[in-house]
């Protein structure tokens, strides 16, 4: 596809979803569709950038997630640590700065470690920034953010008076722009805990395919059909 001829979205955001069902299709266990979700979100991710997408935030571990089995829970935490090293190399290599969005609450010191190491490495690559939401629940981190800002309020930091969207935006995991393109893999059609906040006038995007099967081609078509939304933002175009 000719990426000069469509509007790109300047933040995308993946609902990465089916790898379970992905692997028990193939006869496999659950863990290696994590595992097969893992690699292709690598090759995915090296090809959004490319195509010249600033912000990728992508879900891959809810609040809710954490009602699995421990086996399944513990092998996409240790995803995460084991694969440290080639997410290390990748970021390096592709000039990526990983940030996270999530609550660490049951999360590991070796898994607060793993993600701390990541963010410091990288912080300092400008013009890709791949939001990792990892134990992510959007309730949560609205929570979380009007705790903040009370606390604020209440050690004169913050005027109550000057609380608008902007300031909103700046307490919540990461400050980032708008999400303009969500995708969601594997069927569903709902948003499970994800970006209430940022994704409030995103355009959606629904499919079948499992993650792990879901490709640069695939993208493409998104982008495709992102290109062609007429986004008014409760405005009216008066040129259509
Ligand atoms: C992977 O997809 C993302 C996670 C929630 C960890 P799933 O594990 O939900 O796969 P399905 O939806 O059961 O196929
Ligand atoms: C949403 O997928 C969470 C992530 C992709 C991390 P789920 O598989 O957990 O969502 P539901 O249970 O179908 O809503
Ligand atoms: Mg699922």
């Amino acid at each position: 596809m000719d990426y000069t001829k469509v509007k790109l979205p300047t933040h995308v955001a993946i609902i990465v979803d089916g790898n379970g069902r992905w692997a028990t299709n193939q006869g496999l266990n659950r863990s290696a569709g994590h595992k097969e979700g893992f690699l292709n979100l690598k090759k995915l991710t090296k090809y959004i950038f490319n195509k010249g997408v600033s912000y990728i935030s992508a879900y891959l571990f809810s609040t809710e997630n954490f009602k699995r089995s421990k086996v399944e829970v513990a092998y996409i935490m240790n995803l995460l640590t084991d694969k440290l090293n080639e997410i290390l190399e990748f970021c390096h290599e592709e000039k990526i700065k990983a940030v996270f969005s999530g609550r660490v609450t049951h999360m590991s010191d070796k898994v607060i470690k793993t993600m701390e190491k990541l963010t410091e490495e990288t912080k300092n690559y400008e013009g890709k920034t791949f939001n990792i939401c990892f134990g992510y629940g959007s309730h949560a981190e609205i929570i979380d953010a009007t705790k903040k800002i009370v606390n604020d309020v209440n050690n004169n930091v913050l005027n109550i008076n000057e609380i608008d969207e902007s300031i909103f935006n700046r307490y919540l995991y990461q400050e980032l722009p708008p999400i303009d393109l969500l995708i969601r893999t594997g069927g569903e059609q709902r948003l499970s805990n994800f970006m209430l906040w940022q994704l409030s006038y995103a355009e959606l995007y629904f499919t079948k395919t499992y993650f792990p099967d879901f490709k640069e081609e695939d993208f493409d078509k998104a982008i495709y059909e992102y290109s062609s939304r007429d986004r008014r933002f409760g405005g009216i175009n008066y040129e259509d």
